[in-house]
């Protein structure tokens, strides 16, 4: 399973989730996929749209639960609230745009609101965070972009390997 033994944080960004008014159907559906994936979530929290808590849990899971990934859903649009691309970019210490720059061209191809996310990804520590946009379907198109070379981007931030273009070629 690819991402077998990968420990995997996820961040519901939503006001309304948070106060229990709207069930959270985004956060869950990507547990299902990754654990389907061989990941071990250890970690899904629903946090309202305020920058200092999301900086404050990001912080948190990268520097003192030894998460691998942290995936982040929701917050990433023009909304006057939407602020997680922001708390994210304050708590990232290298950037790592490839995530969102494939999600974003591969999602074009379904629909053009797929300019609408201001999603960003980046390196803190020994984590990835990536950026999802908020709806269960648009968490489904990312991580189908995305899961193909988390991996090893993985093993190579862990330094379990520096052999890249050999396992490149071998998929
Ligand atoms: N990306 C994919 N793959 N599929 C989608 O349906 N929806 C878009 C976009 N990205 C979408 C997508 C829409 S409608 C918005 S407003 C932005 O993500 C931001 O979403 P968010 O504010 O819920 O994070």
């Amino acid at each position: 399973m690819r991402l077998k033994d990968v420990k995997v944080a996820i961040l519901t960004i939503s006001d309304k989730g948070s106060r229990g008014e709207r069930e959270d159907t985004s956060g869950p559906e990507i547990r299902s996929i990754v654990e389907a994936e061989g990941a071990k979530v250890i970690s899904y929290e629903i946090i309202p749209d305020e920058q200092y808590e999301i900086e404050e849990r990001l912080v948190h899971l990268a520097d003192f639960e030894d998460v691998d990934l942290i995936l982040t859903t929701g917050g990433t649009g023009f909304s006057p609230r939407d602020i997680t691309p922001e708390a994210t970019l304050a708590v990232i210490e290298r950037q790592a745009p490839g995530f969102v720059e494939a999600i974003r061209v591969e999602s074009l191809k379904i629909t053009p609101h797929a300019m609408l996310s201001r999603a960003v990804s980046g390196i803190r520590g020994q984590t990835i965070i990536v950026n999802l946009p908020g709806s269960p379907k648009a968490v489904r198109e990312s991580l189908a972009v995305i899961m193909p070379a988390l991996p090893h981007g993985i093993q190579i931030l862990k330094g379990q390997t520096g052999e890249c273009a050999k396992l490149s070629n071998l998929r």
